[in-house]
């Protein structure tokens, strides 16, 4: 489960805290993580690893390559005292994501040739590359093919950072059915293309071991109150409304968990002891 920053300032941490210490106890047996994305600082990181995030992001991206060293560097160090895993991020991504806001001008891949002292010096758990995704909605004009989204770029890159789990932001695949139903219940969207799945089916055999896919999340829950709405024009009661996003949102994360082969794997992770 994961958590930027505009999202723990939207819900509040403690709730949200407490929010999935009811999860581990109503689903025992599916381990859980709670993680933040896209830190922007060390202070936030470590306010989420001593209130109880088992998993945080430090982006320092948009620092020069010594800076973003050092600052990663520093957040494992506390981050691993506390048992805490630390995800970091090499290349910048275009796109919108609450705090998060790069241009296209300012977005750059991530160079295989850095992975490796960048891992090496600051002991990050995983990292985000980026690979020609981009943050938010609206990410191709077109279906992206293999000039714009380099799977071959996560090649190179596991290559040398075997041991390295990869993670892939800003890959939602927009599917063009959510975009018909909100438009088809009143919403709004120009022409847009995401990251098609098997992009990144081929990509998990390389090493991404994480992906982000919000967007889709998003789409299926506004289509579904769109049609809520107009369907039932005289409802009031969230509890309705929600219910049906709250369905719309469980297939969409069921569908990508069984393409990306999370499938019966919970019983295969455990818990790792602090030393
Ligand atoms: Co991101």
């Amino acid at each position: 489960l994961q958590v930027s920053k505009g999202a723990r300032a939207y819900a509040n941490h403690t709730y949200l805290v407490k929010l999935v210490e009811a999860a581990v106890i109503e689903c025992p047996d599916i381990p859980i993580a709670l993680h933040l994305d896209h830190g922007p600082d060390f202070e936030t990181c470590k306010a989420c690893i001593d209130g109880g995030f088992t998993s945080v992001m430090i982006d320092a991206s948009s620092k020069p390559f010594a800076e973003n060293i050092a600052l990663t560097r520093q957040v494992v160090e506390y981050a691993h005292d506390h048992g805490v895993v630390v995800e970091a991020e090499l290349g910048t991504l275009a796109g919108i994501e609450d705090e998060v806001n790069v241009s296209a001008e300012d977005s750059s891949y991530t160079h295989p040739e850095e992975v490796e002292e960048f891992v090496s010096k600051t002991g990050c758990d995983s990292l985000a590359i980026a690979i020609g995704t981009s943050h938010g909605a609206y990410k191709f004009t077109r279906k992206p093919t293999g000039d714009i989204l380099s799977i071959q770029r996560v090649k190179e890159i596991h290559a040398r950072i075997p041991n390295t789990h990869l993670v892939m932001h800003g890959s939602s695949s927009v599917p063009q059915e959510y975009l018909e139903e909100i438009r088809k219940y009143g919403g709004q969207f120009r022409t847009t293309y995401g990251v098609p799945v098997e992009e990144i089916v081929e990509a998990i055999k390389y090493g991404v071991r994480k992906v982000n896919i919000d967007t889709d999340i998003r789409l299926a829950m506004t289509a579904a109150i769109r049609k809520y709405f107009v369907e039932n024009p005289e409802a009031f009661d969230p509890r309705a409304y929600l219910k049906a996003a709250r369905a719309a949102s469980v297939e969409m994360c069921k569908s990508r968990y069984i393409a990306f082969g999370c499938e019966g794997q919970a019983s295969k992770i455990k818990p790792l002891p602090l030393p």
